[in-house]
């Protein structure tokens, strides 16, 4: 039992893992303006200096952050992050949709053994609450949904078919946040999960991410359907701002699905078409995802929470221009 000193102490200091990727980058800045302390976890020997040069002293809201070294398979290194943390945010996991040559080490591991890892840190230092990042690659491909309800929340996705097409991302964050929830379960731990669609916004860090990358390789031509890994678009600031809101709303529980509609991919090339008419974007001529039912408020549990959602053509604009800025446009 933590004692009201401990307590005292712990407030307002919080663990964010991955600390240094595209998300993470803004959940920190999040935090900082808000005031927290964030413990920012990096993989050895990754570049984290865009944390400090921009945050400088923390922003406007003076929080401060402190960079730890930590593999998330290193459970020695992962506990000494979370000691004395309130709250952990746990966003590490690898993020590629490129084909791995060895799933089970390069994808599905760091997501399992990782997530187990940052949870038994927390259970042993009385976190408050884990604020899991999972994906909407969680919740879809899932062929056996109702083709005429749109996707929430209820919805997991299907291994099996996952792993017979060789779609190794979806297999290891499904497989990670099944295990976070029976974890949770059996030890009582507080935790939430969050389940961004393709985030897009303004790049923190200096190297290019996957979901911008969609964005990039559609502007250069790309006639890729994201068939399997899409089900929408959301501005990466709106994903921080609900990482907080979940953390910070006492009666927040379960999965939370956050993006800015539901809606084919052919339907988001073509508004980039009409906003980035220089570039040559593909026109699909047929459904990218075929059978999915479009709905705008699908993230109805973070709209009943307050959440604000962004336009999706700003965070197209954001993105092209922050692209173009880092040269990778
Ligand atoms: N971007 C999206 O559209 C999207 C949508 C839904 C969910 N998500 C989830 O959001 C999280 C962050 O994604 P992102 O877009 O920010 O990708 P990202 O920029 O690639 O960030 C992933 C972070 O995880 C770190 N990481 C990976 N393996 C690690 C390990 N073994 N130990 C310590 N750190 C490790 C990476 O560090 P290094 O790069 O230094 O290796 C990187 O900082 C992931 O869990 C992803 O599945 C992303």
């Amino acid at each position: 039992m933590a004692t009201s000193e401990e307590k005292k102490k712990k407030e307002k200091v919080v663990c964010v893992t991955g600390a240094n990727g595209f998300i993470g980058s803004w959940l920190v800045r999040t935090l900082l303006h808000k005031g927290y302390t964030v413990h920012a976890t990096i993989f050895p020997g990754s570049d984290a200096s865009h944390l400090t040069t921009t945050n400088p002293s923390g922003g406007c809201g003076g929080g401060l952050v402190v960079v730890f070294q930590a593999d998330i398979l290193d459970q020695e290194s992962i506990s000494r992050a979370i000691e004395g943390c309130e709250g952990v945010f746990h966003v590490a996991s690898p993020c590629t949709l490129e084909d791995p040559k060895d799933p089970q080490l390069e994808l599905v591991l760091p997501a399992v053994q990782g997530t187990f890892n940052v949870l038994e840190a927390s259970r042993n230092f009385n976190v408050r609450r884990v604020v899991l990042t999972s994906s909407i690659s969680a919740l879809v491909p899932n062929p056996s949904w109702s083709n005429t309800i749109p996707f929430d929340e209820t919805s997991w996705t299907d291994l099996d078919y996952c792993k017979s097409r060789q779609k190794w991302y979806p297999v290891s964050k499904t497989l990670a946040e099944k295990a976070a929830w029976e974890y949770a379960e059996k030890h009582g731990l507080d935790l939430v999960a969050i389940h961004p669609s393709t985030c897009l916004g303004p790049l923190l860090q200096p190297s290019l991410n996957a979901s911008c990358a969609v964005l990039q390789q559609l502007l250069q031509g790309s006639e890729d359907t994201q068939e399997y890994h899409w089900l929408g678009a959301v501005h990466v600031r709106d994903v921080a701002n609900a990482q907080v809101l979940l953390f910070e709303t006492p009666s927040a529980s379960g999965r939370y699905l956050c993006t800015n509609g539901i809606y084919q991919f052919m339907d988001f090339a073509q508004v980039v078409s009409k906003l980035c008419p220089e570039f040559p974007v593909h026109r699909f001529v047929e459904d990218t995802q075929p059978g999915l039912v479009g709905c705008k408020n699908a993230a109805k549990r973070l709209l009943d929470l307050g959440l604000v959602f962004t336009p999706i053509e700003d965070a197209i604009q954001d993105t092209v221009e922050s692209l173009k800025a880092k040269g990778f446009l």
